[in-house]
């Protein structure tokens, strides 16, 4: 498959989990992709995994999304260098975990300000290119967290503010090609869900009635479908992409 030839797709906190298996996606699928992380060390090694897989043009940068100078710099550079902006993928996210007494004013803002106000960073720097060209695709990630979940306040509320972006974004874009949508994914094998505490991570499991946990490539297919061509007429949703956890209680 070669749909995505000669379109440029952006991704941040694309050195590792889920961020790296859509990287690996989009450059099979033919595209050119920006990888852009706070971590250069493991962003190198991603760009040589997926150099050494697929004959792709790789561009990564090492950017703080919650910095917005380094990402309005991350953008015109993309941009220019690549000619274009077809894909924003706003995908890093942290957790700091704790019930709400116990969530420090730091806890607090690291991820709101990671996941909420970085994907905002983002979108705001893409919407001028993709604009200027008629054409765009926004895709942020919220989680099955969005709806709330105990010990998650700020995590949930991030999540949420994504959601609420992300339709705002569907409606200003609409009448410039540019859709918005999000994804929320459920457990995800992934490096942060390995830092989850384990009985509270084995207790989540238990409860996805597919009974198992979903895989990076699981994610990547859910975002090369709604950043497609074909996904035009979709903007303002959220896609879950769960196993089925999302539905609700699964007696067995
Ligand atoms: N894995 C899951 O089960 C799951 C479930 C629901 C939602 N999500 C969401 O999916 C996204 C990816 O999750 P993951 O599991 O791949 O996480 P991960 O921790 O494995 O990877 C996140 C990446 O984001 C990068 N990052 C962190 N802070 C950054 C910053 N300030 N600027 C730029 N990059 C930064 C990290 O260096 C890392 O490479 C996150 O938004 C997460 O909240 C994941």
């Amino acid at each position: 498959m070669n749909r995505y030839h000669g379109r440029v797709v952006a991704i941040t906190g694309a050195a590792q989990g889920l961020g790296l298996a859509m990287a690996t996606r989009f450059a099979a699928e033919g595209a050119t992709v920006a990888l852009a992380d706070v971590n250069a060390p493991t962003l190198t090694d991603a760009v040589e995994t997926i150099a050494h897989a697929h004959e792709a043009k790789l561009r990564t940068d090492v950017v703080d999304v919650t910095d917005s100078a380094q990402v309005n710099d991350w953008i015109t550079g993309v941009t220019a260098a690549l000619g274009r902006l077809d894909v924003l993928v706003n995908n890093a996210g942290i957790i700091r975990d704790n019930r709400v007494e116990d969530i420090t004013d730091d806890d607090w803002h690291a991820v709101i300000d990671v996941s909420l106000t970085g994907g905002f960073h983002c979108a705001r720097a893409a919407f001028g290119p993709m604009k200027r060209q008629g054409y765009g695709r926004i895709i942020s990630f919220s989680s099955m967290s969005w709806r709330g979940n105990f010990g998650q306040t700020n995590y949930v509320a991030a999540k949420a503010g994504i959601v609420g972006m992300t339709r705002t974004l569907a409606l200003e874009g609409a009448r410039h090609g540019i859709t918005a949508n999000a994804i929320a994914p459920g457990l995800i094998d992934t490096p942060m869900l390995a830092s989850m505490n384990g009985p509270a991570r084995d207790k989540l499991t238990d409860k996805i009635p597919m009974r198992h946990t979903g895989r990076p490539e699981d994610i990547a297919e859910a975002a090369a479908f709604l950043a497609s061509e074909a996904a035009g007429y979709i903007t303002g949703i959220v896609l879950d992409v769960d196993g089925g956890i999302s539905i609700g209680s699964s007696i067995r």
